[in-house]
């Protein structure tokens, strides 16, 4: 793992040299321990302020260099006014943009103190969280430590000390953040990876490495799918030198074992070059992310486990590559999911339906969840409607969404609900088989739902089209990760908030 920031929490104190930062709302004044600790710099924010045209508004700093008189050797100034649509502060976006400001800087202290209203421990380890993800490189493929880009901190660590009045209530706060932030940073390593890196066989790999946090890991070999008449999964893997696999991942931390599972469900095609119906070259590396809903399964279970969350939990990851060549599906072909329902395949670029076809039949089947989450990077057609922001959500039980939402919301990793409809069903019914994998352009998004939902049968279910926030998402406050580790904080934010004893 890429771990640059090393975060601590501490008791409030000014900083002997490094960078010192400060909070202030509109009126430009800090927090009364704040004030103390700057002496009679305090006042000279205010002038410096007026120079530079800062207001104290939310995600907005003050850089001043040498300030006189203290011992820092630059004070960062960050506002936290509230803006005019009164939203709530977010803590984690709040220390992924200090992290960001913080550039060059190895070292700094931050004093947590609000301006106005107290911060909690709980604000503290969130913004603590929003630092860490914000200081993620993925640069293990460099040999020279790139210092250009964003934070630029080379070989060296930032080492950030949050001042805070209660240090042991902030760290206890923090435990689980902690857990998380090594779960989204697990995931946006396997996203980022290359393809060669990162197959079927070497991401089996990497999830079994959970084995050492008490997860349960089964890896199923092509001949054991073959068993289970997972001709979906395989099909899709055939044209490819690589052998597929599937995973599952148990972590038994409810009070009863025999407690019905949560499971979570995530495609994980290494590569996806679209195979006989093969994508143009512009931008086809990108498809190396299309392992972007699995890799959340993974880090999520890692993060369930590191912080032996009170609940069971299954994830289950499809992987295969889609390739093509003289042993690939075709155009035509007519595959047999293990559910018994056939398939014709209409495109071979519709793959990722074919593979969770089986991964969430298999689910089903032998762990008898409570519900499933499955993630993929399914459809173009979701980025066309939602862009980067949403994740498109589709769901046959409300109760399971509005979950789903309100951890979205919660976490900022939000879903948007997309329709399903017995009236789109109509468009992948075949002629020949049971459905054929597309359904032309319209509606590419909802009818690769709606493909998916026959094999759930009344298992409540929700599928999250993560195409658009997955991978190659625009960078935001807390990520400049091309592979953004996006869901592993909202699922973990979903169990801890409805499913643990
Ligand atoms: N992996 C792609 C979807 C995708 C596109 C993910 C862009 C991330 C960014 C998926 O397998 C695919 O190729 N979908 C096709 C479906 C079509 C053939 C019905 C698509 O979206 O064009
Ligand atoms: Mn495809
Ligand atoms: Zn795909």
């Amino acid at each position: 793992m890429n771990e640059v920031a090393k975060i601590a929490f501490g008791p409030i104190a000014a900083p002997h040299g490094g960078t010192f930062v400060v909070f202030v709302g509109a009126d430009l004044k800090p927090g009364e321990r704040t004030r103390a600790l700057l002496g009679d710099f305090a006042p000279r924010i205010e002038s410096a302020a007026k120079t530079a045209g800062f207001k104290g508004k939310t995600l907005t700093a003050l850089d001043i260099l040498e300030p006189a008189g203290l011992e820092a050797a630059r004070l960062l100034v960050v506002g936290v006014a509230p803006g005019k649509d009164a939203k709530p502060l977010d803590f984690a976006v709040l220390g992924g943009f200090v992290s960001g400001k913080l550039g060059k800087a190895k070292q700094a202290a931050a004093i947590f103190e609000s301006p106005a209203e107290a911060w909690d421990a709980s604000a503290a380890a969130e913004f603590a969280l929003g630092v860490r993800l914000r200081a993620y490189r993925f640069e293990k493929y460099k040999t020279k430590k790139s210092d250009s880009d964003g934070n630029g901190n080379g070989e060296e660590p930032l080492s950030v000390v949050v001042g805070v009045d209660d240090p042991a209530a902030a760290r206890a706060a923090h435990g689980a953040r902690e857990a998380s932030a090594e779960g989204v940073e697990l995931a946006r390593d396997l996203v980022n990876e290359p393809p060669n890196v990162l197959f079927p066989e070497s991401f089996a790999e990497r999830a079994a490495a959970l084995r050492s946090l008490g997860v349960e890991v089964e890896i199923l070999d092509e001949k054991a799918m073959t068993k289970l008449g997972m001709g979906a999964l395989l099909g899709v893997g055939q044209g490819s030198a690589r052998e597929s696999r599937l995973v599952a991942m148990r972590w038994r931390g409810a009070k009863t074992k025999k407690a019905k599972p949560v499971a979570f469900v995530g495609k994980g095609v290494c590569f996806d070059s679209g195979g006989i119906s093969i994508k143009p070259a512009a931008g086809m590396e990108d498809m190396k992310g299309d392992m972007g809903g699995a890799a959340c399964v993974v880090g999520l279970m890692h993060a369930l486990a590191r912080r032996k969350a009170k609940v069971n939990a299954v994830g289950v990851i499809a992987l295969v590559e889609n390739m093509p060549d003289g042993e690939a599906i075709r155009p035509g072909d007519i595959l047999t999911s293990m559910s018994g329902q056939t398939i014709e395949v209409i495109n071979t670029d519709a793959e990722g339906r074919l593979v969770l076809a089986d991964a969430l039949c298999y689910v089903r089947q032998t762990d008898n969840p409570q519900f499933i989450v499955d993630l993929a990077t399914l459809t173009g057609a979701i980025i066309v409607a939602l862009g980067h922001e949403n994740a498109g959500m589709f769901a046959n039980d409300d109760e399971l969404a509005a979950r789903l939402t309100s951890s979205g919301l919660a976490t900022g990793e939000t879903v948007w609900r997309m329709p399903l409809a017995p009236a789109y069903d109509k468009l992948i019914d075949s002629k020949i088989a049971d459905m054929k994998n597309t359904g032309g352009r319209n509606g590419g998004a909802i009818t690769g739902a709606q493909f998916l939902k026959r094999f759930v049968d009344d298992t409540p279910w929700a599928h999250l089209d993560v195409a658009g926030v997955a991978m190659s998402a625009p960078a935001n406050e807390i990520s400049t990760s091309w592979g953004s580790g996006w869901g592993v904080r909202l699922l973990d934010r979903l169990v801890a908030d409805y499913y643990e004893d």
